[in-house]
């Protein structure tokens, strides 16, 4: 498998503080929780939460979808919710790619009923033409073909979320 890289660190870095500052300057004033999806945004949240200029608590929510393939089996389960209180709360949920849209749709269908005032969604990579069912992200890092992406959180069965970069894994 060859992999290329697609985003360095020091792009990446550049945009992430850009959305962090965008999102800080539009909530301002909120009682603000993002709520990370475990695994893959684990490194974009703490760096997007770094950024900000706000106050702002921390939450997880893990669903699962994909197994060990890189297409989505359309099946979506809640595997951990989120503990915080959401009520009277504006809700970022933070997530690492949306691709066919399933799990972003999923996991906010679930939050709305959950009493937050507002509820936003910043993705780090979106790969619009790849949608199965409409989802427009308020805040997008990049916007990608439909390629299968590794690196900076993002896993091939388990693998190379630790990459600091974003790479295209091809065969
Ligand atoms: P969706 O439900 O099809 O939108 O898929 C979203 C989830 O699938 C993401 O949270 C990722 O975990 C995973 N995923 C989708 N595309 C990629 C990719 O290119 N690389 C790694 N994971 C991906
Ligand atoms: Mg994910």
């Amino acid at each position: 498998m060859a992999q290329t890289t697609l985003y360095s660190r020091a792009v990446i870095e550049k945009r992430v503080t850009e959305l962090g500052q965008q999102i800080s300057a539009d909530l301002a004033g909120n009682e603000l929780i993002a709520l990370c999806v475990l695994k893959g945004a684990v490194f974009f949240c703490a760096d997007l939460v770094r950024a900000m200029s706000m106050d702002v608590a921390l939450d997880f929510i893990q669903v699962s979808s994909y197994g060990n393939q890189k297409y989505s089996s359309g099946v979506v389960t809640i595997l951990k919710e989120p503990q915080l209180d959401m009520r009277g709360k504006a809700v970022l949920i933070v997530e690492d790619i949306i691709d066919s849209g399933l799990s972003m749709r999923e996991v906010f269908n679930y939050i709305e009923n959950r009493g937050a005032t507002m509820v936003k969604t910043a993705t780090f990579l979106d790969k619009p033409k790849s949608r199965k069912v409409a989802f427009h992200a308020d805040y997008v890092g990049f916007t990608i073909e439909p390629q299968f992406v590794i690196g900076y959180g993002l896993d091939f069965a388990e693998k190379y979320r630790n990459i600091p970069e974003v790479q295209v894994l091809s065969e």
